[in-house]
């Protein structure tokens, strides 16, 4: 018998959304597939994999920096407010934060993936019995409610991992806006900035030399296969990694390796060696640039803390009361 606790079940994305998107990225120009199609259970498995990778620094200088600030973030968090984490996962950086949270007054973890997040309930549970711990299964990129019986207390959201790199400016200004909403007037969000550096590191950092975020990319082929029954072979596409200087993100793009036809849906896409898909895109920020992106979303920066070298920030933001 399943164990686990009960979550409030929010909107998710289900193969009609899948294929639906799949159609309108594969016939758009450049040819595109949504990231968020990455993370099935494998995709969540790779990305767990590239977490731990030389190359990509951004886990571990972002784990850095919570264990070395965790008392002086926690102050910012404050006592007694309820903590909402954007895309929860495994909750592993979450656990540093909540070891020094005083009395607070809710956890709430929104993730797509119902195992994965109920699974990270029951560990929290047994870690922090004594806390009340809310989950929602949601696309949090999509509108979704906060449970009905949230204590009403201070809210703070948490969003680690730069994952607002993967929204164009624009998206992600419209997303912190929304975050700002929900946290409401004087609420805070705790989030991970990934920082721009030299081109090598970046690059390096989205194709590593044993090519598991190769496999990542190519798994949303493998998922095309498998949950569309579309007819292609995800070998036949290499996987390629690009800092685009001039826009200040990492692309990520499928390459098709031959003349090659995809079937999905009863659609045929024909590719020529050298055509790209465009899967990913990671937008890396200076201090001054994600400053001005939060307060035309509403949100003040508080405090900054860095690794050493710089490569990466986490950022206290306190939303501002709307204009009149
Ligand atoms: C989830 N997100 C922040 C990762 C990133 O760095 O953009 C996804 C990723 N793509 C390739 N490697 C990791």
């Amino acid at each position: 018998m399943d164990q686990r606790p009960g979550a409030a079940i929010e909107s998710v994305p289900d193969t009609e959304e899948f294929l639906g998107d799949v159609i309108a990225g594969l016939s758009a120009t450049p040819r595109t597939l949504p990231c968020k199609y990455f993370y099935d259970q494998e995709g969540s498995r790779l990305f767990d994999a590239i977490c731990d990778l030389d190359e990509y620094y951004l886990t571990r200088t972002e784990i850095a920096i919570l264990e070395a600030e965790s008392g002086d973030l926690a102050r910012h968090v404050g006592e007694s407010s309820v903590l909402i984490e954007y895309g929860s996962g495994s909750s592993r950086k979450t656990r540093l934060l909540l070891d020094h949270l005083e009395s607070p007054a809710a956890y709430v973890p929104i993730d797509i993936s119902r195992e994965h997040l109920l699974d990270a309930v029951v560990r929290l549970r047994g870690r922090y019995p004594s806390l009340r711990i809310l989950p929602v299964v949601a696309d949090y990129t999509a509108q979704f409610a906060l449970p009905r019986d949230l204590p009403d207390a201070r809210r703070v959201a948490f969003f680690p991992g730069s994952t607002i790199g993967n929204f164009a400016p624009e998206e992600a200004r419209a997303f912190l806006a929304r975050i700002a909403r929900t946290v409401r007037a004087g609420g805070g969000l705790l989030i991970g900035v990934d920082l721009k550096k030299d081109a090598e590191t970046l690059e390096a950092a989205y194709d590593d030399a044993s090519g598991v975020t190769a496999a990542f990319n190519r798994n949303v082929l493998v998922r095309m296969v498998h949950e569309l029954d579309a007819e292609l072979d995800p070998e036949r596409f290499a996987h390629t990694a690009t800092w685009n200087e001039a826009e200040g993100r990492v692309e990520m793009h499928l390459v098709s390796e031959g003349r090659q036809v995809v079937r999905v849906g009863g659609v045929d896409f024909r590719f020529e060696p050298g055509d790209r898909i465009w899967t990913e895109s990671s937008y890396k920020y200076t201090l001054d640039g994600f400053a001005r992106l939060a307060a035309g979303a509403g949100f003040r920066v508080e405090k900054v803390w860095t690794d050493p070298r710089q490569r990466f920030s986490l950022q206290y933001l306190v939303a501002s009361p709307p204009l009149r």
